[in-house]
């Protein structure tokens, strides 16, 4: 684990909440439990709706963004971590839109470190993190990373992105965040088929050559276009059939039950690994432990969810840890048992992957 330099916990100290002793612990052995028996543990924090790039399986060109005034300020977002902490939370993941874009981003980071939890890891597209960033991040507390990356092809990853940003540029801030010690690495590469299914294998070499996790996803009803169709999505198990014509794998157990990927390494001893995120075909909600707030502070059980409970609204009112407890219960309460992707009744929620946080 990382400790906050003096410097950075200094400057800080003006965006530190003090939790209320109620939200310190007392509540551990009354910790978030849903009606279906799972225990929330992880918190997907999103900073902001924004983005650099507008992704054709997540963003329309055209899309318009929250008032800066709507979304959380870095205390507003440090204090529901820390009650989320109180609650019994144990990993906080930054997302966005694209985090990076947030200039007190390592503020927020430090604050969360400095309430106390067993890991911080952020979502990025990349196209911004450079050593300086990596180096400023990784001293205010973050443990590990996750970087967006669908084609090594710079002119398909243009086209993807809809953005100048080149594919060189995100796999240098891959190496960047490996060699500052962001421990794991891991990638994050959707698949969508006629799009760059053909680079699934190349994908998986990079995986090989950079000592990183490459996790494959499957194309999920979650874009803002509303354009997916079935036709479009690459079952894991298609692309991990795939990947094994070319490299023996070696099935190792998740790292936590929780885990929404199977992981597989290289049977020769190569580094890297490679996860299979099967959303869609082999969903995992049964072992769900997340809970998401958006930029706009409202809570989602699932990424999925119909319903969502303002909690930036009555803190901005003045309600205390009390009151944003008892709304983070009633959240969690009606965390649905899981998603109904494949059945005809599904129906996509209104907000886009990039308005929930991923
Ligand atoms: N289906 C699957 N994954 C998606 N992401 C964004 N939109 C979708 C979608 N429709 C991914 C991003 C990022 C992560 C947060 O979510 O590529 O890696
Ligand atoms: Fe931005 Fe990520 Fe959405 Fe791409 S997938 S537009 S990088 S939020």
């Amino acid at each position: 684990m990382m400790f906050i330099p003096l410097t950075i916990e200094s400057t800080c100290t003006d965006v530190i909440p003090t939790p209320a002793p109620s939200v310190r612990g007392k509540n551990l052995d009354a910790g978030l439990i849903d009606s279906h028996g799972r225990q929330i543990r992880d918190l997907r924090l999103s900073l902001t709706d924004r983005c650099n790039f507008r992704c054709v399986y997540c963003m329309d060109p055209d899309t318009r963004f929250r008032p800066k005034e709507d979304l959380l300020t870095a205390r507003e977002a440090i204090e529901i971590s820390s009650v989320c902490i109180g609650l019994g939370v144990r990993r906080i993941r930054l997302t966005g839109g694209e985090p990076t874009l947030r200039p007190d981003l390592a503020e927020i980071i430090a604050g969360i470190r400095h309430i106390g939890v067993d890991d911080i890891a952020l979502t990025t597209n990349g196209a911004l993190l450079d050593r300086g960033m990596a180096q400023r991040l990784h001293e205010a507390g973050l443990d590990r990373i996750t970087v967006s990356l669908d084609s090594i092809r710079n002119d398909r990853f243009e086209t993807l992105t809809r953005s100048s940003t080149s594919a060189g540029t995100v796999i240098d801030a891959i190496r960047i965040a490996r060699d500052e010690g962001l421990d794991p690495v891991r990638v994050n590469a959707v698949v969508v088929r006629g799009f760059n299914d053909d680079e699934v294998l190349p994908l998986a070499s990079l995986a090989r050559e950079l000592g990183v996790d490459m996790r494959f996803i499957e194309y999920m009803p979650l874009d803002s276009a509303r354009a997916w169709e079935k036709e479009k999505l690459v079952p894991a198990a298609e692309m991990l059939e795939l990947i094994q014509q070319e490299h023996r794998l070696v099935d190792i157990a998740r790292d936590r039950t929780s885990s929404p990927a199977r992981v597989f390494e290289f049977a020769d001893g190569s580094p890297g690994r490679i996860g299979m995120i099967a959303s869609v075909t082999e969903p995992f909600c049964g072992a769900c432990s997340r809970l998401r707030v958006t930029a706009d502070g409202k809570l989602r059980p699932c990424l999925f969810s119909l319903a969502e409970w303002d909690v930036l609204g009555p803190m901005r009112q003045g309600a205390g840890a009390s009151e944003i407890q008892s709304i983070i219960r009633r959240a969690v309460a009606a965390k649905e048992a899981g998603h109904q992707i494949a059945s005809e009744q599904f129906v996509q929620p209104a907000r886009p992957m990039s308005s929930i946080g991923g």
